[in-house]
């Protein structure tokens, strides 16, 4: 019966959240579940987004290029590689620096991300991938220290905290730009609306330069 399937993933899901409860560097975070409304200080220990531009929630804690390398070594090397050259379940996570105008651009958390704190964000979030959500704070701003360090980022004695990693300058931050097409602000119509594919007159793209 299908309903029973889902209450067998719903309860895998459940689980799931009871063990990343008692995850590593973020206090005892309370049980939720179905019809139990959360309060707003018991939804603060959930919520790890980190704002990347300039390092909002950021934790407390620190860690340094030497302390990431023993992270890194002890659980990460085994599906990155040596020296995050890249192993067997992923590229590498070094180089590519001055690659994005190139074919093949070489994506790397050096290459790409656009605000360092977006390494803490992920690999805080997701890292490593077979137990995730289980390194301290400080071993995360350490592995994200040597990683940055292998992709020349920041120097041998760098100390990666809340504060010096939001303003790590990374080389491809100016290379994003804002999607501005018409239909990505477009207000929403609520009544008497056009039909959908009908483009309003003052939002048409500019002709393209002859
Ligand atoms: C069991 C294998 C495994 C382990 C262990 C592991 N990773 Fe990963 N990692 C992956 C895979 C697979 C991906 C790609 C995930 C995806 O694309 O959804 C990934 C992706 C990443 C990325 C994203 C790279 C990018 O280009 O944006 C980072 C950063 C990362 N891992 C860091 C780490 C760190 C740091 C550790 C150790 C604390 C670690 N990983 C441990 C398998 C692993």
């Amino acid at each position: 019966m299908r309903s029973l399937d889902l209450t067998g993933v719903v309860a895998a899901a459940l689980l799931a959240g009871v063990v990343s409860a008692g995850a590593a560097g973020y206090g005892e975070r309370p049980e939720v579940g179905y019809g139990k409304p959360v309060a707003d200080a018991d939804l603060v220990l959930w919520n790890i987004d980190i704002h990347t531009p300039d390092g909002g929630n950021l934790p407390a804690g620190e860690g340094t290029v030497p302390a990431g390398k023993l992270v890194y070594e002890q659980k990460c090397v085994a599906c990155h590689g040596e020296k995050a050259a890249g192993g067997p379940m992923f590229g590498a996570m070094v180089g590519g620096i001055g690659s994005m105008t190139k074919s093949p651009r070489v994506l790397t958390p050096g290459s790409m991300y656009p605000y360092a704190p977006i390494l803490f964000d992920y690999v805080r979030r997701a890292m490593p991938l077979d137990a995730p959500q289980s390194l301290t704070s400080d071993e995360v701003y350490a592995v994200a220290a040597y990683i940055y360090n292998l992709n020349g980022l920041v120097p041998d004695d760098f100390k990666m905290n809340a504060q010096t990693m939001a303003r790590i300058e990374m080389p491809n931050r100016g290379a994003f730009v804002t999607d501005n097409r018409p239909d990505t602000h477009a207000e929403r119509c609520m009544s008497d609306c056009k039909p959908i594919g009908t483009v309003a007159d003052a939002a048409k793209p500019a002709a393209a330069p002859k």
